[in-house]
């Protein structure tokens, strides 16, 4: 029931509606290309570090070594937790997923914010940058002491990926480990409009504080369909277990209309660029740690998959090998997701400062459908009818 004259178009899912322009980010996916700030992502993920690629998001462009050296050092300065994020970090239930952790503890970063009244475009950047350095910390203080060890302090001069790994474990990574990690940090930290950054776009627009943005964006990414598919995707490895089952479970999926993880993209209608990095670094990682079933189960499952998906355009994503990564770099699986925020967190960053420079109120329509003009009727006389109405 409503009075339009025009037919509505609606448009559920939102596909291929643009809101804004912007100079971040550029997939092609039909040729299987993607550039953050006009780079493409092979020369990132092969030259280019986790901070850098940070930098270029933020700020447009590459930094100059002096720019670079005081942007580490900034996020370096940033990166330890104070007591009160500790202690509330302490209080979570020990069974808590990692997720709930991390969104409930970056919402709480606001209340220790230094200078929580400014909102110009540099305060914005950083308290971006302050969640930006605080989420690793945050990730593994939450390991730890779910596993009933004491959290570790960040170590001065390790680079962010390589903080990460050390935090986690309490060890220095292998240097193998620690590029491997900063790639697949470069390969997450950005995609143009996908939910999660629209989300933080939205809240954004009515110009609220950037630790309600990001705490947006980190709800927004959890699901399954978006940031949660690297869990699902190496939960999938893991029950396959071993390339020869991986036709059946193939076909079995399939024919059920299950989805497989780690395949299929709204923009993507060919393969994910950032899959054949990951893929790459995957095969030389198993080789490496000896995990090479575990790789090959997951090369069955695409194979299998590819033959039975021929003719449609559903190919690897970057969760078909990511969770893998992860998994062999030795981090517990319920943790993909928020690594995946913390390097996200940047490109989040990125567009809100993009979008605030020329802000309007996102504020889309829903066509109503119900009725209207209906007699109130008061609880005491309502026989049930109206409630069927
Ligand atoms: N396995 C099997 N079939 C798939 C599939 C997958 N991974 N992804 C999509 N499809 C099928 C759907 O079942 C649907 O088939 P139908 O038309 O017969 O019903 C068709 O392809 C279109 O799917 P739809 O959900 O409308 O496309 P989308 O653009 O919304 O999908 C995703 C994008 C990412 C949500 C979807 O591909 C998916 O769920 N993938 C698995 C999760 C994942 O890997 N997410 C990470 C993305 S980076």
């Amino acid at each position: 029931m409503n009075s339009l004259k025009e037919p509505v178009v609606i448009h559920k899912g939102l596909d291929n509606v643009y809101v804004k322009e912007s100079g971040i980010c550029y997939i092609d996916g039909e040729t299987s290309r993607l550039f953050y700030r006009g780079y493409g992502i092979e020369d990132l993920a092969t030259h280019s570090t986790f901070e850098e690629t940070a930098y270029l998001l933020i700020y447009g462009r590459l930094p100059e070594r002096t720019q670079l050296n005081d942007f580490t050092q900034r996020i370096e300065s940033y990166r330890a937790l104070d007591h009160p994020t500790l202690d509330l970090i302490r209080s979570f239930p020990t069974k808590s997923d990692p997720m709930d952790a991390l969104r409930t503890s970056v919402s709480a970063l606001g209340l220790g914010d230094p200078h929580p009244l400014t909102d110009d475009t540099e305060a914005r950047i950083d308290k971006g940058l302050r969640i930006l350095a605080k989420t690793p910390s945050i990730i593994c203080a939450f390991d730890r002491i779910r596993n009933g060890q004491e959290p570790i302090q960040p170590k001065p001069g390790l680079r962010h990926a390589a903080d990460f790994l050390y935090m986690l474990s309490g060890r220095e990574p292998d240097p193998y480990d620690t590029h491997v990690m900063d790639v697949a940090m470069i390969l997450h930290a950005e995609h143009e409009m996908n939910a999660s950054t629209f989300a933080c776009t939205v809240t954004a627009s009515t110009l609220a504080d950037m630790y309600s943005i990001i705490t947006s964006g980190i709800g927004t990414l959890r699901g399954p369909l978006h940031g949660g598919a690297n869990e699902a995707a190496l939960r999938t490895v893991m029950e396959v277990g071993d390339p020869s089952k991986a036709e059946e479970y193939v076909d079995q999926a399939l024919a059920q209309k299950k989805r497989i993880m780690g395949f299929g993209h709204r923009v993507y209608k060919t393969w994910d660029p950032r899959y054949v990095i990951l893929k790459n670094l995957g095969q030389e990682l198993a080789v490496r740690k000896g995990q090479t079933r575990l790789f090959d189960t997951a090369l069955a499952i695409e194979t299998s998959a590819m033959k039975r998906l021929e003719g449609s355009s559903i190919f690897p994503n970057v969760d078909s090998y990511s969770g893998v990564v992860f998994h062999m770099l030795g981090i517990p699986t319920d943790l993909f997701t928020p690594i995946f925020v913390m390097s996200r967190v940047s490109g989040w960053v990125a567009h809100v400062v993009e979008y605030l420079q020329a802000n309007r109120l996102i504020r889309p329509k829903a066509l109503y459908t119900g009725k209207t003009g209906l007699p109130y009727v008061p609880v005491e006389a309502r026989t049930g009818l109206e409630a069927r109405v």
